[in-house]
């Protein structure tokens, strides 16, 4: 019961979302979506493609399921795949969507830049595409959705500058294919380049991780300690999955909880490592709250309905129609208020173990 007033109430949010965006814009008529099928001439139900980048992360797992009930609570129907990282894989997957007719787009890419070839066939099937949580670049993408990365990097770095105002700091980037990474990174360094000018903070390593995995973020993290011999006084990394990568190289040699490290996602792993006390914080982002736009937004542009979106991110190529929510910043202070009290995790699961 509770959980169903939850879902209703975020729905509300997501319209609310909707209805606070200016009407003054309609999404462009690009070159290549000219030959969307007329809506008198679709068939019901609504047949959504959902081309993922992956499922390996605990993040993919939450946003297919959320996704999938969002979709169908509207009457429509998706088709998933995820390509697991294999940019010829996401690429043919989705040709394959394409091909069986689905009445529009979303992608969550894998590489920013590879992605736009979708987009582009796409297009010339008369399919309209959605660009989920990450952008494609240099596309005549029809709508971007996602959270502010940038706040989210922002974050991130306040939080841990509080903390520590001086000294050594590692920046431990997500995959450089990945746009939101190089979002998160300009936030940080929005929030850090004050105290570097001053010379109160001095970036002592600074990596991409490769595919976003924990182990090439634990061999970067080691590098960085063996590069500084461990003269180091706080980490931000892209986000739970790399922060885990860097806490096991912290335990390793028994550094785990005395060098703050911040993340990103609320992944379990992560909330149960702030309770441990060896992460200091990440950044929850309400996948429901995205899910549920993205779900309302796609089923009304494939029915043909205009969508307003005051936002714009330019792509490279066009300024693409977007809609950014905001994160929001989480400690241990209002994990309960936050990621428990929305039930993105229950409390037995968080406070149950602690796993460093
Ligand atoms: C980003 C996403 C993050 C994180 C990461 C690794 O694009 O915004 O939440 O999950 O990918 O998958």
């Amino acid at each position: 019961m509770k959980q169903k007033i939850r879902v209703v109430c975020l729905a509300g949010i997501a319209l609310l979302l909707v209805a606070s965006i200016s009407t003054s814009k309609q999404i462009p008529e690009t070159g290549e979506s000219e030959e969307t099928t007329p809506p008198s001439e679709k068939h019901e139900p609504i047949r959504i493609g959902f081309s993922m980048d992956t499922l390996l992360e605990e993040r993919w797992l939450k946003d297919r399921d959320l996704f999938r009930d969002a979709v169908e609570a509207l009457g429509a129907e998706v088709e998933i795949v995820a390509a697991n990282g294999d940019d010829a894989l996401q690429i043919s997957q989705a040709e394959a969507l394409i091909q069986s007719g689905i009445d529009l787009l979303v992608i969550v890419p894998h590489n920013a830049e590879a992605t736009a070839a979708i987009v582009h066939k796409a297009h010339l099937a008369g399919i309209q595409v959605i660009a989920y949580d990450r952008l494609v670049k240099n596309a005549n993408l029809d709508l971007y959705v996602s959270f502010d990365n940038e706040q989210v990097g922002e974050m991130q770095a306040k939080a841990i500058t509080d903390l520590v105002p001086n000294g050594n700091y590692v920046y431990i980037g997500g995959a450089i294919t990945d746009n939101n990474a190089h979002l998160l990174k300009k936030g940080v360094f929005n929030v850090l380049r004050p105290y570097i000018d001053r010379g109160d903070i001095t970036i002592v390593y600074d990596q991409w991780t490769e595919d976003w995995t924990p182990v090439n973020a634990q061999s970067n993290m080691e590098e960085a300690l063996r590069t500084t011999n461990k003269q180091i006084d706080a980490v931000i990394a892209a986000n739970d999955a790399t922060a885990g990568g860097v806490i096991q190289a912290l335990t390793a040699i028994g550094l785990a909880g005395q060098v703050p490290v911040a993340g990103q996602d609320a992944d379990l792993a992560g909330v149960q490592r702030i309770v441990a006390g060896t992460q200091t914080m990440t950044v929850y982002k309400p996948i429901k709250m995205l899910t549920q736009q993205i779900a309302e937004l796609a089923v009304a542009m494939a029915k043909g309905e205009k969508i307003p979106a005051e936002q714009k991110v330019n792509n490279g190529k066009i300024e693409v129609p977007s809609v950014l929510l905001t994160p929001i910043a989480v400690n241990k202070h209002n994990l309960d208020s936050t990621v428990i009290f929305d039930g993105f995790h229950s409390p037995d699961d968080v406070y149950k173990t602690t796993l460093q």
